[in-house]
Order: structure tokens, then C-alpha cells, then sequence
């Protein structure tokens, strides 16, 4: 059976930057459907057109293409033994048109860490965020900030702030997240899957917690 591990947390709770520790302890490819989009509108395709219309307000891209652009990826052949998923599902359709999805990939989803942070932290962090071009490796200015200024540690690319983290826009993203993603913390701590982090420690202590908290995954 294929396991699948769903991320869930606000913007900035930290999902990227656990979902690269914990896909390589764990060996499972991490599926973020934020970065699809971001690799599409680098490519400059219609997908990356489209989805720049709705994240450049902050808001969700409509459920029917974000589902398409996830199908497509989970039946990709990395993901024969499952992925960790970070931002999808973002809303209680998309949680079930993925359990769906997951029926015939005869798969389930076996855990839902969830990251919990405050908002006044959320903003701090994302208004200091540097990603990296070429991996999305993540960085914050004072949290976790890259040995050279600007330079990525892991691969050299140059780093760059990304649009959606405005003030305006992230304060946006805050309210979409409230209204539309958590009630997901409800859906999946009803079905004994929600495992609650606090995402406010330092990073290698919730990825601690969230490694023991997780089920053994045998690959
Ligand atoms: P997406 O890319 O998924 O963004 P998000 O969910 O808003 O989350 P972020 O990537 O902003 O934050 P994160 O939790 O990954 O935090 P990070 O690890 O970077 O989505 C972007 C947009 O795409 C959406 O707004 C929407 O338009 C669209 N979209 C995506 N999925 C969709 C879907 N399913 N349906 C519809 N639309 C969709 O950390 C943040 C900062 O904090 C970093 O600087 C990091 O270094 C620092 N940090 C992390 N952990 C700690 C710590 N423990 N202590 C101190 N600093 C820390």
C-alpha cells in the first residue's frame, strides 16, 4: 500500500522547510503543489499564468486545477511508494477528491502533522523568507539565514523573496487559511490522523517531534 504524509499548517508555519528533512529521513518524494505552480510560472507556462492571477492576491487557485496538476504528479513514478504532501489538499474538496484519488492508487493518507504557529510569528517569518532559485531551499534572514548573504548553502543559486510575501498579500493568504483550509484540522483529527507540532521551537526540535510522532514507514 502507498502511505501518504499531508502537511498542514498556515503560510510560514514551516511546511517547506520540515517537508526537506522529512522526505529524506522518511524517502518519500515531497509534493508541493505551491512550488508546481512556482516551476510553472518560471517556465512561463499557461498553468503558471493562470495560478499567477490567484497567488499574486493571495488567494487559493480554483480546486479543478490544482486537483489536475496533483494527479498528474502522484501517478509520476517517484511516487510509487507514496509522497509527503505539503499544501495540498487546502480545502475540504480537495481532501476528498484526494482520498478518492488515493483509492486507486491503492493508497491512503496514514498522518497529518500539523504545524501550529500564531499569526504575529507568521507575519515575522514570512517577511523575512529567502527561498532559493534553483531548489527552493528555504532561509530566514535571522532565524536561519544562509552562511553568504543571498547565496544558497546547499546548491550556490542566488536567493530571492518571493511576490506573495507582501504584508498586504500574506495578511490575505492568514484569512484564506482561516476560512478555507482549517477546518481541515477538524476533518483529520476526527479520523485519529492529526499529529499537532508546535511550530514555534527551533526547526530541528519540530522535526524531531515530528519524526517520533510519525509512523515507521517501510519502504
Ligand atoms: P504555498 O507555496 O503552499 O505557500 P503557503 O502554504 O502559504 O506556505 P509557505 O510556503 O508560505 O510557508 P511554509 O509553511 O512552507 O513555511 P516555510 O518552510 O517556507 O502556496 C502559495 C500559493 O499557491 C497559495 O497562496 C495559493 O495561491 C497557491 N496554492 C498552493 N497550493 C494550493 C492548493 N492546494 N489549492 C489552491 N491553491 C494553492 O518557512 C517560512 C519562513 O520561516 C522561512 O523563512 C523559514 O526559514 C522560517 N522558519 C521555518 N521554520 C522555522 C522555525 N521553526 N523557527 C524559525 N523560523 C522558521
Amino acid at each position: 500500500m502507498r502511505v501518504y504524509i499531508v502537511l498542514l499548517g498556515p503560510p510560514g508555519a514551516g511546511k517547506g522547510t520540515q517537508a526537506k528533512i522529512i522526505s529524506d529521513a522518511l524517502g518519500l518524494p515531497h509534493v508541493s503543489s505551491g512550488d508546481i505552480f512556482r516551476e510553472n510560472l518560471k517556465n512561463q507556462t499557461d498553468l503558471g499564468a493562470l495560478a499567477k492571477r490567484y497567488m499574486d492576491r493571495g488567494e487559493l487557485v480554483p480546486d479543478d486545477v490544482t486537483v489536475a496538476m496533483i494527479r498528474d504528479r502522484l501517478t509520476r513514478e517517484d511516487c510509487g511508494m507514496g509522497a509527503l504532501l505539503d499544501g495540498f489538499p487546502r480545502t475540504p474538496v480537495q481532501a476528498e477528491v484526494l482520498d478518492e484519488m488515493l483509492v486507486q492508487l491503492q493508497g491512503k493518507v496514514v498522518a497529518v502533522p500539523y504545524i501550529n504557529v500564531p499569526e504575529n510569528v507568521l507575519v515575522d517569518r514570512l517577511g523575512g523568507r529567502w527561498t532559493c532559485q534553483a531548489q527552493g531551499h528555504v532561509y530566514h534572514e535571522k532565524h536561519n539565514p544562509s552562511k553568504v548573504p543571498g547565496v544558497c548553502d546547499i546548491d550556490g543559486s542566488s536567493l530571492y523573496q518571493r511576490e506573495d510575501d507582501k504584508s498586504e498579500t500574506v495578511k490575505r493568504r492568514i484569512r484564506v487559511y482561516l476560512e478555507q483550509t482549517s477546518p481541515l484540522i477538524d476533518f483529520y483529527r476526527k479520523q485519529g490522523k492529526l499529529i499537532e507540532i508546535d511550530g514555534t521551537q527551533a526547526i530541528d526540535r519540530v522535526s524531531s517531534g515530528l519524526l517520533d510522532a510519525l509512523p515507521r514507514i517501510e519502504n
